[in-house]
């Protein structure tokens, strides 16, 4: 048997990893303004902690922020605790890179007796070019308005 290993392990360098494949959708020059139906409800920088393997950003980390984007909508239009019931699918386009800025645009789709429905948008401002943009993934994820017990409240239009 070939026990020859390598001295060192192969380095996993986020720099190289930089340069973005050419997007099918055009880059945008700017981001869409934050209105009250479109609202700009967060932004956060991705960290080298959050990459797989390839040195990419982890499509469940993405999730997560979409998850907490929402939420932050689904907080303030239904005044109080939610839990997240429902996503529809997500399909990630382009690849999210350390050091991208990404905003999270949530907007309500509708809202039920006790559920409540919001679009979220991601875009992201790239490391090495800033100041154009990309819209990365959009889902739409449903939260239920919950008591103090963890069940359904009417949510008061
Ligand atoms: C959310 C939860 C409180 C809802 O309780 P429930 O008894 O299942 O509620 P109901 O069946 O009465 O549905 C409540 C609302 O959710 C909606 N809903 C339920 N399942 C849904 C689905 N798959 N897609 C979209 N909406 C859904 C219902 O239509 C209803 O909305 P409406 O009142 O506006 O018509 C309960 O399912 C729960 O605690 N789930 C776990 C939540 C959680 O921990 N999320 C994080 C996971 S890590």
């Amino acid at each position: 048997m070939n026990h020859e290993y390598p001295a060192v392990l192969p380095t996993m360098s986020t720099h190289a990893h930089n340069a973005r494949p050419s997007p099918k959708r055009p880059f945008l020059d700017r981001l869409p303004d934050s209105t009250e139906t479109h609202e700009l409800v967060l932004k956060v920088v991705p960290m080298p902690a959050d990459c797989n393997a390839n040195g990419d950003i982890f499509g469940g980390w993405v999730m997560a922020q979409v998850d907490v984007a929402g939420a932050i909508a689904a907080f303030r239009k239904t005044r109080g605790r939610t839990a997240t019931v429902a996503v529809k699918e997500f399909i990630f386009k382009q690849p999210v890179r350390v050091g991208d800025i990404l905003s999270f645009y949530a907007s309500v789709q509708r809202v039920g007796n006790t559920s409540i429905t919001i679009c979220v948008e991601v875009y992201a401002e790239t490391f090495n070019d800033q100041g154009r943009y990309l819209k990365v993934t959009d889902a739409v994820v449903t939260y239920v308005a919950i008591d103090e017990e963890g069940k359904p409240r009417t949510i008061q239009q």
